[in-house]
């Protein structure tokens, strides 16, 4: 799949009274992804645009007043995107006439507020259950059959084996991307379209319904067999050794190629949700090629398949899910826990451009972002449940320590800083001249991060010594010996190098910058106490938030 976006047309299904022949000027001018040097990055009216968002709760989308106050504290926080879902059951109450009335009062308040949205398609299925499909659907157990246990329950949740349940999504969804492209085609407000919502099946890791029995006892289709073969050196190293410990086979059942364990279940329902999600992606990018992506919930530690979402867009069956969407564009982690690192990075792959819908707020999530865009290329970062900071349930979220209660101020003030140096950062994302490090977790000690000549030595300082706190830091290199080094937490930054020439790193200097009447103007020189007289760069849990960055020249010597 991440092939650009506009290139996406083949194999899409055209809906015969709304498919519309596209110009080839609309496409590239739509939002689309675009590989620039080493990042993928979305174009957003021809430039380079870095997504610093937030998702609503999830139905605080489906009212047009409620979201009238919210709105502008949401641009007041520096967000410049809104991660909001369009429910089925919203856009089609009865079957066949859709209403678009609340969608329109969206885009409206998005733009008075100069705000973009991505949109979550939350069509069949939300959180793996179908909770948002319209009463038509969800009363019609016979028309639109469901998920099966192994003792022959119906679940709440629609089959992903049923033919009628995925054409009747992918009609609606088509019919919602027809009029975003009528309503906002010219506008670009909506810049890119979740398809579903963290899919998959619980508390069993399968559907054990006739139809996917019937499937799970057939061969392992040949499109997949065939992405094994052609892309064996880069597949997911647990999927490969699935493959390899049942003997490589070059066809089978599931069983007999990936072995009769709870993981093949989950790649079979992976298979299966994919293959389905393509169909309502192709359906939509039909009418308005928008790149489109599936977010996964993620795995808790030792979990089995059955006790997470199995079937998502998880890191072991990313390829299953590269074989079977070609339709979108990448997949996305929602990442709560608190290895940040481990699961962005599980996501940040050449084929695979890095975007978190779903993420925490707060100071983490201040960290984590400058992370994400500076270490990973990521194209965008939202923290959920922005609409009610300082009020998330954490248990739902999955923080566990009340001291990590959301404060909206840290992550706004981050994106302020971000928003401002967004120009910066998507051009040294291009050439490989920005990097970042992240200390996460009581474990870790210190982060080494390398960039051009130079590699840099965070550790704890000041208040976050020997604490949990959450330090990120990023580097923007604007010189061979010079760097902006932005930070989030209290931190120490001690320089050295492992390239040839000169071992020893000297500071040359370093200079405090601040954003005052809009603009950068540099301040102190900091080359004595501050920077421990030009041993290490001092960073302050209060620097975002006072508009201050670091300018720092390094020398080396013998
Ligand atoms: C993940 C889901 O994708 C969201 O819609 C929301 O339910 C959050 N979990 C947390 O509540």
């Amino acid at each position: 799949m991440r092939r650009l976006s506009i290139l996406i047309l083949a194999g899409a299904i055209a809906w015969p009274l709304l498919a519309t022949a596209q110009t080839p000027d609309l496409h590239s001018s739509l939002p689309h992804l675009q590989k620039m040097g080493s990042a993928t990055q979305l174009i957003v009216d021809r430039k380079p645009f870095l997504i610093l968002g937030g998702e609503l709760h999830n139905s605080s989308s489906s009212s047009v007043e409620y979201m009238q106050p919210v709105w502008p504290r949401l641009a007041a926080m520096h967000l410049n995107t809104v991660v909001l879902p369009v429910a089925w059951e919203t856009i089609e109450p009865e079957e066949g006439k859709f209403d678009f009335r609340c969608l329109d009062g969206l885009l409206a308040g998005a733009r008075e507020n100069h705000l973009k949205l991505v949109v979550l398609w939350f069509g069949a299925w939300k959180n793996t259950y179908s909770s948002y499909v319209p009463a038509w659907v969800k009363t019609n157990t016979e028309r639109f059959p469901r998920v099966q246990t192994s003792d022959g329950r119906d679940t709440e949740r629609l089959s992903p084996f049923s033919a009628v349940v995925r054409d009747a999504d992918a009609k609606a969804f088509a019919a919602l991307m027809h009029h975003l492209r009528e309503a906002d085609g010219d506008r670009h407000t909506v810049l890119m379209v979740q398809v579903e919502n963290e899919v998959g099946v619980i508390p069993e890791a399968r559907d054990y319904s006739a139809v996917a029995d019937a499937a799970f006892a057939a061969a392992v289709p040949t499109t997949l067999m065939k992405f094994l073969e052609a892309h064996r050196a880069t597949l997911n190293p647990e999927f490969r050794a699935a493959w390899e410990s049942a003997g490589a086979r070059r066809a089978g059942t599931w069983q007999e190629v990936f072995g009769k364990t709870s993981l093949t279940d989950d790649l079979f329902m992976a298979w299966q949700y994919a293959t389905y999600i393509d169909r309502i992606a192709a359906a939509g990018k039909a009418e308005y090629p928008l790149p489109m992506y599936a977010n996964a919930a993620l795995i808790r530690p030792n979990y089995e398949p059955g006790q997470y979402n199995s079937g998502g867009p998880l890191p072991h069956s990313m390829d299953v899910w590269h074989a079977g969407a070609p339709s979108l564009d990448f997949l996305s982690p929602d990442i709560y826990f608190n290895d940040f690192a481990h699961w962005a990075g599980s996501y940040s792959r050449p084929d695979n451009p890095l975007f978190i819908p779903e993420a925490q707020s707060g100071s983490a999530g201040a960290a984590n972002a400058l992370y994400a865009f500076g270490r990973l290329s990521a194209i965008g970062f939202s923290a959920f449940g922005i609409d009610d900071q300082g009020n998330v349930p954490l248990d739902l979220v999955g923080i566990t320590n009340p001291s990590e209660r959301v404060d909206g101020s840290a992550l706004s003030s981050m994106y302020a800083e971000l928003g401002r140096l967004a120009p910066a950062i998507l051009a040294k994302q291009v050439t490989d001249g920005v990097a970042a490090g992240l200390i996460e977790g009581d474990a870790q000690r210190a982060a080494r991060v390398s960039f051009g000549d130079y590699t840099a030595t965070i550790t704890r300082a000041g208040s976050a010594a020997g604490a949990s706190g959450r330090i990120g830091v990023m580097f923007l290199q604007t010189g061979p010996n010079e760097f902006l080094v932005i930070g989030c937490g209290d931190a120490q930054v001690v320089f050295s190098t492992e390239k040839p020439g000169p071992p020893i790193v000297g500071v040359e200097s370093i200079d405090e910058e601040l954003f005052e009447n809009g603009t950068w103007a540099t301040r102190r020189r900091l080359n004595g106490d501050e920077n421990s007289q030009g041993q290490a760069l001092r960073l302050y849990g209060t620097d975002v938030a006072r508009g201050r960055i670091y300018r720092v020249r390094l020398y080396r010597y013998r």
